[in-house]
């Protein structure tokens, strides 16, 4: 029996791996992304989620997001909730625009790709926020286990996933859509306890052409759903 071969050309134009932002250490260098209005109102809508979650949860105190960014969510939320204290990671670039702009909370920079070292952090947090950010990571099992070990049974752990039909780079393709996600977190010790809408959806973005319909890995998503930009996803340990 011959080998069927595929031409490597046709992966590198399908899957574009230079986009894997993952391992680059200069991103949000030079970034204006922030500044656009469309990401504000993002922001703004999830930091409403988040708030909401905080208001129906009182005993939150102690907070950490992973890949932050340069922090803007955690300013709208600590402008409602002054005194959370707020821990957040990321890259170089991200911290130096958060420091530079006086934002409040503490900022660690590390590497969270392959490995997620906790020096300095709190033992345990309330509630941990992974908002966009498991996708772009190379070992995201390794995240989330560390995450189960920060947390306790009352901890509240919210994570943002693109809907693959925005077509975003990620490096486990497959990992996240909705059925599959959820199983993920199984296997980890954490339970899904619901999850959001997302105020935009896939077809309100430019460059998304054709609007797919529901996969075998989605029967868990509302058909209402389907659609939504981000899956928004609230979790608690299960054992
Ligand atoms: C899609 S952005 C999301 C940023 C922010 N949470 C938001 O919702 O806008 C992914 C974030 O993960 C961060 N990130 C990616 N790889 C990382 C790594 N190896 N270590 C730390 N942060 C990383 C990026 O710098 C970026 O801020």
């Amino acid at each position: 029996m011959g080998l069927f071969r595929i031409k490597h050309n046709k992966f590198e134009q399908k899957f574009n791996f230079d986009q894997f932002d993952t391992a680059h250490s200069d991103e949000w260098k030079d970034d204006d992304r922030i500044h656009e209005q469309g990401w504000d109102e993002r922001y703004t809508y999830e930091s409403n989620l988040i708030i909401n979650l905080i208001d129906e949860n009182p005993h939150i105190k102690n907070v950490l997001e992973l890949g932050s960014g340069p922090g803007v969510l955690s300013q709208k939320i600590l402008k409602k909730y002054p005194d959370l204290n707020y821990h957040l990671i990321d890259k170089p670039f991200a911290e130096q625009y958060f420091r530079e702009n006086n934002f409040k909370g503490k900022f660690f920079v590390k590497d969270l790709s392959n490995s997620f070292n906790t020096e300095g952090l709190l033992d345990k947090y309330d509630l941990v926020i992974t908002n966009d950010f498991l996708e772009h990571v190379f070992n995201p099992s390794i995240i989330v286990q560390t995450i189960y070990k920060l947390t306790n049974k009352n901890s509240i752990y919210f994570i943002s996933n693109p809907n693959w039909r925005m077509a975003h780079q990620w490096v486990y393709r497959g990992l996240f859509d909705f059925d599959n996600f959820i199983y993920f977190l199984y296997t980890h010790k954490f339970k899904l306890e619901g999850f959001y809408p997302s105020e935009l959806k896939v077809a309100d973005i430019e460059q998304v052409k054709d609007i797919y319909p529901k996969i075998d890995s989605e029967t868990l998503l509302p058909e209402e759903n389907l659609n939504d930009w981000n899956h928004y996803m609230v979790f608690k340990q299960r054992m």
